[in-house]
């Protein structure tokens, strides 16, 4: 007890603060989210997503490198086709948008970079929902197959990781069993398992023009008042052949990342997702947060919550920094 315990003590200096601090986000820990746009020829930026852009095709090799310099292990990609219809048939398709993106990254820069791809229809769709859309609704089971042909496709096209973000129910187990068939064993799932819905997706619905043109995702993704659930979903996540399991939002669900982890000690990821991003860059804009220092304080504390692996908009910046820039 005081005088005798002095907790300062350890804070007196940056080598000790650095010698007994026990979360540190690493460059290794980032996944860096990248749209890329069909039929456009120059990069287009994001305007709620002050620094992010919609990218060309071609414009893909020069950004695989540029990650790859940085450091940043991995990438996600998000496709917005140049046309939609009510199957999300571009999402399949086999020289579809992401499924010739994988090709270029992969072709430039190889094994040195995670391609992970977003398995999902809501880019793909003319209505904007993740699913086939019938009287009202949208149908579970009649959209796991074409979720399962989305992955198999990306897959085929190089992506070493595939990513479902759609919560259908059962379409984690429906995509291994379809990679498996097709030979691609060797190629991970990372479930979007904990999958609220959530307003925090607002920029990236601009971005990717995925906003559902009537109705919600409420009928698929989980309420935010629930954290019981999203262990349930990341159980059968994991049973159905998950390799790593995703929290999304990330800062609003702390408490749901370090539930998961403490409760599966699986490889858990946490998506530090757009509309989080556009209000640390909002602040910062306007001189009300040193953005350097939030990005460092936002991204430490997923990584003190439990996960192990970031997706977020600020890796690159953040690589930097990591770095000392
Ligand atoms: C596709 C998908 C979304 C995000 C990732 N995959 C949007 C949504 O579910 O509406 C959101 C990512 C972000 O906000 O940064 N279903």
């Amino acid at each position: 007890m005081f005088p005798v315990r002095r907790m300062r003590r350890l804070r007196k200096s940056e080598r000790l603060r650095s010698l007994v601090r026990e979360a540190e986000v690493t460059k290794g820990d980032l996944i860096y989210p990248v749209f890329v746009q069909e039929g456009i020829e120059r990069r287009e930026a994001i305007d709620a997503m002050p620094g992010q852009y919609r990218l060309p095709l071609r414009g893909l090799r020069k950004e695989a490198q540029e990650l790859v310099d940085l450091g940043i292990p991995g990438v996600i990609l998000f496709g917005i086709p140049a046309r939609k219809d009510a199957k999300g048939s571009q999402a399949y398709a086999p020289r579809g948008i992401v499924q010739r993106a994988v090709a270029e990254m992969k072709a430039e820069v190889g094994e040195d970079l995670l391609v992970i791809t977003d398995v999902c229809l809501c880019e793909y769709t003319s209505h904007g929902h993740c699913g086939i859309f019938k009287g009202g609704k949208v149908l579970n089971d009649p959209t796991l197959e074409l979720l399962a042909r989305t992955a198999v496709s990306h897959a085929k096209a190089g992506a070493d990781m595939v990513a479902p973000s759609d919560m259908m129910d059962g379409r984690v187990g429906a995509i291994r069993s379809a990679l498996d068939e097709a030979g691609c064993e060797e190629t991970l799932i990372m479930s979007y398992a904990a999958k609220y819905a959530s307003a925090f997706y607002g920029p990236f619905r601009e971005a990717a023009s995925s906003a559902p043109s009537f109705g919600d995702r409420k009928g698929y993704q989980m309420d935010p008042g629930n954290s019981d659930e999203a262990l349930r979903e990341v159980l059968l996540d994991l049973e159905e052949g998950a390799d790593i399991v995703m929290v999304k939002p990330a800062l609003a669900y702390l408490d749901v990342i370090y539930r998961v982890k403490n409760e599966f000690l699986a490889p858990t990821a946490a998506y530090n997702v757009s509309g989080e991003y556009a209000i640390v860059k909002a602040a910062a804009e306007k001189g009300y947060c040193d953005e350097r220092k939030l990005v460092m304080e936002v991204l430490t504390a997923i990584k003190r919550a439990g996960a192990d692996i970031i997706l977020t908009y600020h890796a690159k910046d953040a690589a930097g920094w990591l770095d000392g820039g």
